[in-house]
């Protein structure tokens, strides 16, 4: 690699469902528009990174499907919209899926260490909540493959129900087990995100005021208040359907945290692409993409997966966050829910998982997610973490981002430079 790239700033909305709804008529009215957003990350960004405007060389953004749920289809220019300083960088918008923040960020990186760009700017946005549930789920599943999947009616909640089916049938685990490790994660997520402020389930909402912190507090809840969305997931088991926006500012050379703050680069990075289709794939149960992607984010950074002192994982479904875990080699495959179980990946454990919530708790805005994961796990490594700080000086993270059914896989490993 000819240089290396550190992350100098960032900025991050909360994350939530920024409309308000009209009771009687059922009309949303948008609280907190993209261009909003885009004007809060942007000059945020910049100016926690102490970066002018006019020095941005490029500007990068990753958004899913803006044009399906906000008619905008070309976004990134609306950065200028905030700062005119802006003008003339160059462009890139990424698309894929829920990974298009961290394919955004991957490009950004790119480009500074080909040289072209010495100061990069991130954006991942997302404005969901425009739209009702069902037409929602009708355009994340065009991320699926089309012919066999969305268009045959499958939503991501049964692509990854059906994913955690073939896992649970593969290691011979028993649907009642399998559903307290699913609760169990849930809980962990929760326990997280309630001191994250930025987070849609943060500080005072229902996860916090009804106390869903333990696997037997999910358990328990009555058929009504966690409803099946496609068995064997219910409703605590998915990520919800949010609103908001984050930006990282990358820059080729250290020296330019802000005082108080470690530097942080990224030390690694990979995307593996696999088959569209489910059906495709030799191992229906398993995140082979992951595991690829993981392995080689690990190997370019120099370290083993007993390096890691964090992860931020792509739980869109608690039944993901087991293949996700397991795809970092953090658990042994197949014992990801045990692990769960028997209290791992927290208070005890060297590495903690999702110390942000989690895209269960912390909120999915499918576009912004990989920038906000990466936003978190860098806070982290800085030392001055949001919400949950690690307890101990974390110096690795590695940030595991998924699009479609595990089929764009971002792996990327970030280090604390002291
Ligand atoms: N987890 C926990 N609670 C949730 C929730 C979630 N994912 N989604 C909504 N809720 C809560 C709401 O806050 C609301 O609570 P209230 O009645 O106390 O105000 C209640 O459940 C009903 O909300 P509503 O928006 O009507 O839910 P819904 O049934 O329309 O949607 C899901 C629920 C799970 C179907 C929706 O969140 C979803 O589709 N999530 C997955 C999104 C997705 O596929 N992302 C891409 C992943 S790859």
């Amino acid at each position: 690699m000819s240089c290396d790239v550190y992350i100098a700033g960032g900025a991050h909305t909360r994350f939530g469902a920024h409309v308000q709804r009209d009771r009687e008529t059922g009309v949303r009215t948008d609280t907190h528009p993209v261009q909003q957003m885009f004007a809060e990350v942007v000059a945020g960004a910049l100016a926690d990174a102490n970066v002018e405007a006019g020095q941005a060389d490029g500007i990068f953004v990753g958004s899913c499907s803006p044009g399906a749920f906000i008619q905008q289809e070309l976004l990134a220019p609306l950065a200028l919209q905030s700062e005119s300083g802006l003008r003339f960088a160059s462009l890139s918008q990424s698309t894929a899926a829920c990974a298009s923040g961290s394919v955004a960020l991957f490009a950004a990186a790119d480009a500074i260490q080909a040289g072209r760009a010495q100061v990069a700017l991130v954006i991942g946005i997302e404005k969901m909540n425009l739209l009702d549930t069902p037409a929602v789920s009708d355009i994340l599943a065009r991320c699926s493959y089309w012919p066999e999947e969305g268009g045959q009616g499958m939503t991501f909640p049964g692509l990854f129900a059906q994913l955690g089916d073939n896992y649970r049938l593969q290691h011979g685990i028993g649907a009642a087990r399998y559903r307290e490790m699913l609760a169990a994660v849930s809980a962990a997520n929760y326990r997280n995100g309630i001191h994250n402020p930025l987070a849609h389930f943060g500080p005072g909402s229902i996860p916090d005021k009804k106390k869903l912190l333990s696997t037997q507090a999910i358990l328990e809840l009555p058929a009504e208040k966690n409803p099946v969305i496609a068995p064997p997931l219910h409703l605590h088991d998915c990520s919800p359907i949010s609103d908001g926006a984050a930006a990282l500012v990358l820059v080729a050379k250290p020296g330019q945290a802000r005082k108080g703050r470690n530097e942080v680069m990224i030390a690694g990075r990979h995307t593996a692409t696999e088959f569209l289709p489910i059906a495709a794939r030799p191992k229906n149960y398993t995140l082979e993409g992951a595991q690829y992607a993981a392995a080689a984010a690990c190997r370019e950074a120099g370290i083993s997966v007993a390096d890691l002192d964090l992860a931020e994982v792509h739980d869109c479904f608690t039944s993901n966050q087991l293949l996700c875990v397991e795809a970092l080699g953090l658990s042994d495959q197949g014992c990801a829910g045990e692990d769960y179980l028997a209290g791992a990946y927290g208070e005890s454990s060297k590495c903690k998982v999702n110390l942000s919530g989690g895209l269960k708790s912390k909120g999915h805005p499918v576009g912004a997610t990989g920038v906000s994961m990466h936003y978190f796990a860098w806070r982290q490594l800085a030392g001055d973490a949001v919400g949950v700080a690690h307890p101990r000086n974390p110096e690795h993270a590695a940030v595991l981002n998924l699009g479609g059914s595990g089929v764009v896989n971002c792996a990327s490993v970030l280090r604390a430079v002291r």
